[in-house]
């Protein structure tokens, strides 16, 4: 079979540590069919799903038949992350050795998260003699409180509840603190402020097996997004300051970030058009994250140091073998467009989130193919 390529640059199919497919039980904001089509038209080739659904995936039939189904479509492979307690909030810890067995991809309390530091030692011991990863949230609930944004200077001005880079950096510090003492692997997510990347760049001078990811809209976006009260920018972590955004770009640049994911969270519009207090938190991304990227920062960062930011650095933290095209394999490609300018047109998005913070911005950088496992998962009309 012959595929063409349309003239763009090949590299391995980008990796998707965290996004919110939103199945079972949300599919009116996302379900795996626009999910996973939506990752393979933004370049991904794998996702990790987050399990924060309803009911939450943590039992071992709901992951498989997560990924039967995803098989089925044949669009981005899908790798569910399964929540790391019963119910994602509980002192019980799901059955991990079984939801491993069922094909999870890590464990996480991301959106619901767990509060009680001796339940992340014991779901870090387990986890870790499975030789599997934890990946959390990493924001201590009781200081962000009610915050709908960044508390700080702007959060002042408009006067709306803020959430401090506190809330972030404290519980940053205790998981890293609980990784220490039990050696096992320790993924933060969507790690957002300036303090709280300087704690894993410490925790990873002293050896402590931490990793960590930001997101598209942390690096290219600040709180003074919110000063048009719309809810469209309410995510968590909340959008901090420039001081904050410049910081995690030179944390991308010296090694200290391991790999970029999206977070993507697609959430109606009608819900998201709510007042900021009553809006969810969540930004959909997933379409847009390499070509934004790339775009904006693809001088100072460089191809190569992107790509792997997008695919090895993903596969590094989960332990998963190095992206590459092996000759005689089926193949997990894109074929990337890197000099066509063409604006972010959310009508034309697979995810049902046809909103965007980047609408109408000229970006280059568009997948022109995506390959799963040597089968088209997208081509661009
Ligand atoms: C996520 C969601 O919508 O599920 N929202 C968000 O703002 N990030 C939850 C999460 O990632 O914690
Ligand atoms: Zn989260
Ligand atoms: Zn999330």
């Amino acid at each position: 079979q012959i595929i063409d390529g349309q003239g763009g640059t090949v590299a391995p199919a980008l990796i998707e540590l965290h996004a919110h497919l939103r199945e079972p039980g949300q599919e009116v904001k996302e379900d795996l069919e626009s999910g996973l089509a939506a990752a393979a038209a933004g370049g991904y080739g794998t996702v990790v799903s987050m399990p924060n659904t309803s009911p939450v995936v943590d039992d071992p039939a709901t992951v498989r038949a997560l990924i039967e189904k995803a098989n089925r479509l044949g669009f981005a492979r899908l790798r569910p992350a399964a929540a790391l307690t019963r119910g994602q909030l509980g002192e019980q810890l799901a059955e991990l050795a079984t939801l491993k067995e069922a094909g999870a991809a890590m464990f996480t309390d991301d959106g619901r998260t767990n509060e009680d530091a001796r339940v992340l030692r014991l779901g870090l011991e387990y986890a870790g003699s499975l030789g599997m990863v934890v990946s959390v949230h990493a924001e201590d609930a009781s200081l962000r409180q009610g915050g709908v944004m960044n508390e700080g200077v702007v959060s002042e001005e408009l006067g709306l509840p803020g959430n401090p880079g506190a809330a972030e950096a404290a519980r940053v510090a205790r998981d890293i603190e609980i990784a220490a003492l039990t050696g096992a692997r320790l993924h933060i997510q969507h790690l957002s402020t300036a303090r709280a990347l300087d704690l894993v760049r410490e925790g990873k001078r002293r050896g402590v097996p931490v990793t960590c990811e930001v997101c598209p809209h942390h690096l290219t976006l600040t709180d003074e997004a919110l000063r048009g009260f719309d809810a469209m920018y309410k995510v968590a972590p909340p959008l901090r300051t420039q001081v904050d955004a410049d910081y995690l770009l030179q944390g991308l640049l010296d090694g200290t970030v391991d790999c970029l994911a999206t977070d993507h969270a697609p959430h109606t519009r009608a819900e998201k058009e709510q007042d900021l207090l009553s809006a969810p938190f969540g930004i959909p991304s997933i379409e847009v994250a390499f070509p934004l990227l790339w775009t904006r920062f693809g001088e100072q960062l460089g191809l190569e140091k992107l790509l792997d930011l997008f695919t090895g650095g993903a596969a590094r933290v989960m332990g998963w073998p190095e992206p590459g095209l092996e000759p005689g394999q089926p193949a997990d490609l894109v074929v990337l467009d890197l000099n066509t300018e063409r604006p972010v047109d959310p009508a034309t998005f697979r995810s049902k989130a046809k909103f965007s913070p980047w609408a109408g911005q000229p970006l280059r950088g568009w997948p022109l193919l995506t390959l799963v496992n040597g089968q088209v998962a997208y081509q661009r009309q």
